[in-house]
């Protein structure tokens, strides 16, 4: 078990294979400190750090000198108003508008595995990690402010073979009257006279989401949170607190993840001890939560990783715990039915006749599931009506899905649907029939966003409503895939239903509400693949791919700006959940004109598929598409459950950009390189390997993308590598030559085997 406490010095280490997490409970007070996390150490006390000399924590000074003692102890759970004026995980008020707490250790349990404990986020319906008993064992630590009658409980669930720590928190009201929560959070942690660290964080906009920002944590604090009601494109819940000298290969790098799809907050305060907190949870931002006597509520899950072998460590060890832990749908270890989606093929200009034209020539190129994007429903002719009328517009398609769908299926492919359940158009049926129920503030503007107002899905009757039209389109039409959108955040934010005291608590509700939908469709329909989305990818969070094992990337096809966004989207999530397609150029949002085959490339560090009108595609490329779709399944496997290492970014070096992916037996890799912008009289790039095995023997295949002949440079790679081998050593150190092509936008693919 990986958990351990030392009965008398009153210490908690827990261990995963490579790193120790040390908590100690301090003698006086009963103060719950944070002594380590970082590589695995072997002595349990480290607590000495806790009562060092000149440190603030004197027992006997303590009656004079509490504020100062306050302000530099390294709590695990921090209050407020105690003299900690550093960033708190608790904030309440009470009835009598107090707002101090100050939570103190009082016991604790340990349990094997990862049981669904009371007050865990499972245990309320947030998305939550899920383990066996032999993957991990559990510490629950009770901690209480008597004066506020508050009892928190801390989890932390230590995995076995990962470095995974995963932290949540519950509290509960223990008094006779009810209190306010204006803050709780789910993990915080403390580095101590750390060197210099770094923080890195994944922000963008709708069209480029996910960028990488890597930056000095300087004195002060520095936040990130979203305010919309929604994960966001601005910014993804996701931190990680490195050591200024790591890289994607090594170096000390603490990464937190967060299992939440609404507001949240992160926060890295660089205090004048030089010591970091970093907080994380639920947002602060229009949050308050009534607790009733004996009422509780649930922070959600932070995922914890550690790795001292740099960004690409942390990553990988994410991808194993999103594959193995999180993602519930049984396509996740499976190869993916190949998708045209009809979004930028059609947008809404199609009939019956169009799409089926499309989806034929799809299935007769080797697609596999054909997919109606938005513009099938009421009376939507573009994007000003009929969200919330989930039945099938007969004159654009007579005989509905039903026969749309039967069409389809008796191509021998799959048919596929787009629904945006959580919006409403002021034009529709259902928004005439029910005003009250978008979120909106009496007396005040319901500001538009696409012209469209978001439901509220705090309501029970709301959900229940827009679920039995959903699951009645699906179980009709025979459904086998469901894109399920959100394109726009939240604000006037209000529930018709809630009294005034509860107001604080819609954006958390709406979340809750949302989950339990994804969560019954997914049970109702345990064949139907869903696949999420947010007006690109607004939504592409830890909580989400609990749901969907893949998530739609970005609106942004185009595939030299979906190298940032992919790149930036793997530094946390597998690449198995990036929905990623080969449309048309040039591109529809950048105008860029880009091969064909590297499209393909692109798409395939992701789901794979199409979003273009396959019958207006030249010759050659239609010609191309089976031969890319074959090339999607003899990866599959590797793509989905290899170790992937980030070899060059174009991001960084503005020419080069190269990803790999190795089979966890090394026998097997896929390495991708494009050569973004030609750079004049420069010589040919020498690329190093990563990832496998030094003593096995490999050949170097240059995978061809289609009959035509090979480009330029990938014909002169393909001349030194044919007939021969290389040992991992070398592929590792010395690398392999990859020639220049004249042109922007080229690539290459190697498939690396061992002999
Ligand atoms: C969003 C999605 C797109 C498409 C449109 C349809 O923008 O991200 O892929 O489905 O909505 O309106």
């Amino acid at each position: 078990m990986g958990i351990l406490f030392d009965e008398q010095k009153r210490i908690f280490k827990l261990d995963t294979p490579a790193s120790s997490y040390v908590m100690a409970v301090a003698d006086k007070d009963k103060f719950l400190g944070h002594v380590y996390y970082g590589e695995k150490i072997e002595d349990e006390d480290v607590c000495y750090f806790l009562r060092a000399d000149d440190y603030p924590f004197m027992p006997e000074k303590m009656e004079r000198e509490r504020v100062p003692f306050m302000g530099g102890f390294p709590f695990e759970f921090s209050g407020h108003g105690c003299g900690d004026f550093r960033s708190s995980c608790i904030e309440i008020r009470t009835t009598d508008g107090y707002t101090t707490v100050n939570p103190v250790y009082v016991s604790h349990r340990i349990v094997q595995g990862k049981p669904v404990l009371d007050g865990m986020p499972a245990a309320s319906g947030i998305p939550a990690v899920f383990a066996s008993e032999k993957d991990c064992s559990t510490l629950e630590i009770i901690l209480e402010d008597k004066p506020s009658s508050v009892e928190i409980h801390l989890f932390y669930t230590v995995f076995e073979k990962l470095d995974v720590i995963v932290k949540s928190s519950c509290v509960h009201n223990t008094g006779k009257k009810p209190l306010f929560l204006t803050k709780f959070l789910s993990s915080s942690l403390t580095f101590e006279n750390e060197p210099a660290l770094d923080v890195l964080t994944l922000h963008g906009a709708w069209a480029r989401e996910r960028n990488i920002q890597r930056r000095p944590i300087s004195y002060g604090s520095y936040k990130i949170e979203s305010r919309r009601g929604e994960t966001s494109h601005l910014v993804n819940p996701f931190m990680a607190v490195l050591e200024h000298n790591a890289d994607q290969r090594q170096g000390n790098v603490y990464g937190v993840s967060l299992v939440y799809s609404g507001n949240f907050v992160m926060e890295a305060e660089l205090d004048s001890t030089d010591s970091v907190r970093v907080t994380a949870g639920i947002g602060t931002d229009n949050f308050c939560w009534k607790l009733e006597s004996g009422a509780s509520f649930s922070a959600p899950e932070a995922l914890l990783v550690f790795s001292a072998d740099g960004i690409g460590g942390m990553s990988r060890i994410y991808h194993d715990l999103f594959r193995n832990h999180l993602i519930r749908s049984k396509y996740k270890f499976q190869d993916r039915p190949v998708l045209l989606n009809s979004w930028e093929a059609a947008y809404f200009d199609f009939d019956t006749d169009k799409l089926l034209g499309i989806a034929k020539e799809a299935a007769a190129r080797g697609v596999e599931l054909f997919v109606l994007d938005d513009g099938w429903f009421g009376k939507r002719n573009d994007d000003n009506t009929s969200l919330g009328d989930w039945f099938v517009n007969e004159k654009k398609l007579p005989g509905g899905l039903v026969r749309l769908s039967e069409e389809v299926h008796k191509m021998g492919i799959k048919f596929g649907v787009w629904f945006e359940p959580e919006m409403v158009s002021p034009d529709s049926d259902l928004y005439r029939a029910h005003p009250d129920w978008a979120l909106s503030v009496p007396g005040r503007i319901r500001s538009l966003a696409r012209n469209q107002l978001v439901l509220d899905y705090s309501r029970p009757e709301v959900c229940n409503y827009i679920y039995n039209m959903v699951s009645a389109v699906i179980r009709e039409a025979k459904i086998d895939y469901v894109k399920w959108d959100m394109n726009r955040s939240l604000c006037e934010v209000a529930s018709a239903t809630l009294p005034a005291d509860r107001q604080g608590e819609v954006l958390h509700r709406y979340v809750l509400g949302m989950y339990r939908l994804q969560g019954r469709l997914v049970t109702d329909f345990p064949d139907l693949l869903l696949e999420n989305c947010s007006a690109g990818g607004a939504r592409f969070d830890p909580a989400m791919i609990y749901f969907s094992p893949q998530i739609w990337c970005s609106d942004d096809t185009d595939a030299i700006e979906r190298l940032a966004v992919q790149e930036g989207t793997a530094v946390v999530y597998p690449l198995s959940c990036m929905g990623a397609h080969v449309s048309v150029c040039p591109n529809h949002i950048t105008r860029r004109t880009t091969p064909f085959e590297t499209r393909a490339m692109v798409a395939l560090a992701g789901t794979f598929g199409y979003e273009l009108d396959i019958t207006k595609l030249s010759d050659e490329d239609k010609n191309a598409v089976p031969y890319q779709i074959k090339l999607y399944h003899r990866f599959g496997s590797l793509m989905r459950e290899g170790d992937y290492y980030r070899l060059l970014s174009y991001a960084g070096n503005r020419c080069w950009d190269s990803w790999q992916v190795v089979s966890k037996d090394k026998k097997s890799s896929l390495v991708t390189v494009i050569q973004v912008v030609t750079e004049p009289n420069r010589r040919s790039r020498r690329l190093r390997l990563e990832g496998l095995d030094s003593a096995k023997s490999y050949k170097v295949e240059v995978v061809r993308m289609s009959d035509a002949e090979l480009s330029e440079a990938a014909a002169a790679d393909a001349v030194y590598l044919e007939g021969r081998t290389f040992s991992g050593s070398t592929l590792m150190n010395a690398g392999i030559l990859v020639h220049r092509t004249p042109g922007d936008f080229a690539g290459t693919m190697y498939y690396i085997t061992a002999k």
